[in-house]
């Protein structure tokens, strides 16, 4: 509503969906949207499945939709779709700038089902980072007409000559739907990169056209690349970023596509250097993670803030945490997962999935594995026991950060783990003496400064 670009976060958004329905959709937003959907009986089996009209506790025992497999249920695709289409709609109401949606690499199976629901609701601009996704852009033609597409997938153990793949096939999801809603708008194709190397890979690989890059620098919110090299860590145990991971910026320009600079931008001076760089803008998300208007847990986002005030908040890049195996930052703060008392009180559960490694079975189909459920399960899949330390579920531990704690049926609730960049020590500049809190327009305005 700013006039910039403003964009959803898209990853395990059926999860956040299904779970705003269970608390009773406060204020009606999610079934307002769902409205706009051009299949309204596809609608009803999701609101028949997940919606509580009266909640009767504010921690409920959440229902689970299956996990991805290389077979999704018709009712998993439909739910996915819908929850993307659901979450851009919203974001798209009340103005008529651009939106986008960003994507992890990372988690392959729902993509497809997730990058049709964002365009069926007008999506602009599909950003995508944690891996290489040089499949994405030729997708998102096909589904302009509604064409069947498929994703190669990575698999642990897998030969060259192997192609496991998953399908989606839009016509048969929503049968009738080309005539129905016409051909859709090609959005733009903005991958997420920390190097020349791989920008200049995604130009020569890429299925389809890239339209600009996003350049992410180690002190961003959220996953991290990992540094280039051999990696070090200093004496906390977090890794070491070097010279090799500084990105020419004068090779970047040379490749003649825009590109926005990410990572502790967020001052007027930064966005200056940015733009004196050659750079179209600057790509935020810490500063507003913690806006009075982020979806964030509000008693998680007020302790952060006020732990940032009083000068006691720190960020830590943990390189074991996240399952994916790449560094993920994460906010110093006692009673979540920081905390190893916390931590190793959880006892582990895989429910969600959404991280879970594909790997190649003696038989040749296709298991799945993640480093964060029990450790006993883990190694009888042929995961290795060292891979299981220090690793957290982000599934169960974003969802309660974003204000949607599991209570398991033995009465435990899922604690959370809270992400920023190294930026959130700044976060007091865009709060105005004697506030506690500040909003997105805040930031906007410091910015524009
Ligand atoms: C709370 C939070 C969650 C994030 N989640 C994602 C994500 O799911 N996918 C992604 O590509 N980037 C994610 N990021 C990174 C942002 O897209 C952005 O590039 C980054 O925050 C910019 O740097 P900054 O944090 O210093 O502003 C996240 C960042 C934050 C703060």
């Amino acid at each position: 509503m700013e006039g910039h670009l403003g964009v959803v976060s898209g990853t395990g958004v059926a999860m956040i969906m299904i779970s705003r329905l269970m608390n009773g959709d406060i204020g009606g937003h999610v079934r307002r949207a769902m409205q706009h959907f051009p299949f309204q009986d596809a609608v009803r089996r999701v609101l028949d499945t997940y919606y509580v009209a009266r909640p009767n506790s504010a921690k409920p025992h959440y229902k689970r939709p299956s996990m991805w497999t290389l077979k999704p249920s018709r009712a998993l695709n439909e739910l996915t779709v819908i929850a993307n289409f659901t979450e851009v709609f919203l974001a798209k109401e009340g103005h008529k700038n651009p939106v986008g949606i960003n994507l992890l690499e990372k988690i392959q199976l729902p993509t497809m089902a997730s990058l049709y629901g964002a365009m069926l609701a007008g999506v602009n601009i599909v950003i995508m980072g944690a891996g290489i996704p040089v499949q994405v852009p030729g997708i998102c033609e096909k589904l302009v007409d509604h064409q069947e597409v498929s994703y190669r997938l990575d698999v642990q153990g897998a030969d060259r000559n192997d192609d496991y793949r998953i399908h989606f096939n839009p016509k048969e999801v929503f049968p009738g739907v080309a005539e129905k809603v016409g051909p859709l708008t090609r959005p733009r194709f903005l991958p997420i990169v920390s190097s020349v190397v791989l920008a200049k890979a995604l130009l020569k690989r890429a299925t389809g056209r890239i339209d600009g890059f996003i350049i992410e620098a180690p002190t961003a919110g959220g996953h991290n690349a990992p540094p280039r090299g051999k990696v070090q860590r200093n004496e906390t145990g977090e890794p070491v970023y070097g010279d090799k991971d500084r990105i020419d910026l004068n090779e970047i320009k040379s490749l003649g596509l825009p590109f926005w600079l990410a990572g502790g931008y967020d001052s007027p001076e930064k966005l200056k250097e940015a733009l004196d760089a050659g750079a179209a803008g600057i790509q935020v998300g810490t500063a507003f993670a913690y806006c009075s208007e982020s979806g964030m847990d509000e008693t998680l986002k007020e302790k952060v803030v006020q732990g940032v005030l009083d000068g006691k908040v720190t960020v830590r890049t943990d390189p074991l945490v996240s399952p994916t195996g790449f560094p993920f930052k994460v906010v110093q703060l006692e009673g979540t997962l920081s905390d190893p008392a916390v931590y190793q009180q959880r006892p582990r559960l895989c429910d969600i999935g959404m991280l879970r490694q594909l790997y190649k079975q003696e038989n040749g189909t296709i298991g799945f594995r993640c480093a964060a459920e029990p450790e006993d399960d883990y190694i009888a899949k042929g995961g290795k026991a060292e891979d299981t330390i220090g690793k957290n579920c982000l599934c169960n531990s974003l969802s309660a950060c974003a204000g949607f704690p599991q209570k398991r049926k033995d009465g435990y609730v899922e604690p959370p783990v809270i992400t920023a960049g190294n930026a959130l020590v700044d976060i007091p500049k865009f709060i105005k003496p004697g506030a506690k809190s500040y909003s997105a327009k805040d930031v906007h305005d410091y910015l524009r400064g």
